[in-house]
């Protein structure tokens, strides 16, 4: 199933006005059921959004604590997303990595997300692309680390949403082209074969994120073989994030 995730990051500020919000998009959810359409939230927005919405459209959160100890001031725990019943979490954006979280982190939080029954979106990606190819050593190591940390009867629980960082959000240097998107698919469930083994690395549901709109997203279904997508600006405008929804739901 093609799954079509919205990044909320820090919006909307209101309370009301973000479940005003998900209220849309739970019309969405319900209109294109051939696709899984969920909805990533800030996590003081969470509770009293999964308190509406119960079914159909999933919520998730974009961030959880990479240890499992209380005295941890100011983290949110696997445990307590779970209590709010989230299903999805964001973990190792290029934002919260910039802000400092390594790819070790990642790994855990996936690993503690996982324990709890919550699906980690685990995003990768280049900051930038080199002649010479250094870019994918970046990828390579970002996957490796997740994909070796969690336990290997998780792996098709696990969503990887490759989002390089240049394409991403309102500074980007362009949109990536379905080709690029193809490669890097092809590229991680290389890295994913070579540490586990061919069969595991199709277990994997590889999402493609960065300025994924109405118009191009398709196209990177169709010929750039993401299998889903991780959106940020336009699931903020619903007119726009059913557009999208309608356009790839008509390939699924
Ligand atoms: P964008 O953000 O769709 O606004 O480029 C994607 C993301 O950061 O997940």
């Amino acid at each position: 199933m093609i799954l079509l995730i919205g990044n909320w990051k820090m919006a909307p500020e209101k309370a009301s006005d973000a479940l005003s919000l998900a209220k849309k998009t739970l019309a969405i959810a319900r209109t294109y059921k051939k696709i899984g359409v969920a909805i990533c939230v800030p996590t003081m927005h969470l509770p009293f959004i999964t308190k509406q919405i119960k079914k159909t459209l999933a919520v998730g959160a974009q961030g959880v604590a990479a240890m499992s100890e209380i005295a941890q001031t100011g983290l949110v725990s696997a445990g307590m997303l779970k209590s709010y019943s989230a299903q999805y979490c964001i973990v190792g954006h290029s934002e919260s990595r910039a802000r400092g979280e390594t790819d070790e982190q990642v790994a855990l939080s996936a690993g503690l997300l996982l324990q709890k029954k919550i699906i980690p979106v685990v995003c990768v990606g280049e900051k930038e692309r080199d002649a010479h190819g250094w870019y994918l050593s970046t990828v390579k190591e970002q996957v490796e680390k997740v994909v070796t940390t969690i336990p290997k009867a998780q792996l098709k629980q696990l969503v990887i949403a490759y989002e390089p960082v240049w394409a991403i959000g309102k500074n980007a240097v362009r949109e990536a082209t379905p080709v690029e998107c193809r490669e890097m698919v092809i590229f991680i469930r290389k890295v994913i074969a070579d540490a586990l083994g061919e069969k595991e690395s199709q277990k994997v549901t590889i999402l493609y994120g960065g300025s994924v709109n109405e118009q191009n997203a398709a196209a990177f279904v169709s010929e750039g073989g993401a299998q889903g997508f991780l959106v940020g600006r336009v699931s903020l405008d619903a007119r726009r994030f059913a557009m999208l929804a309608k356009n790839i739901a008509l390939l699924a």
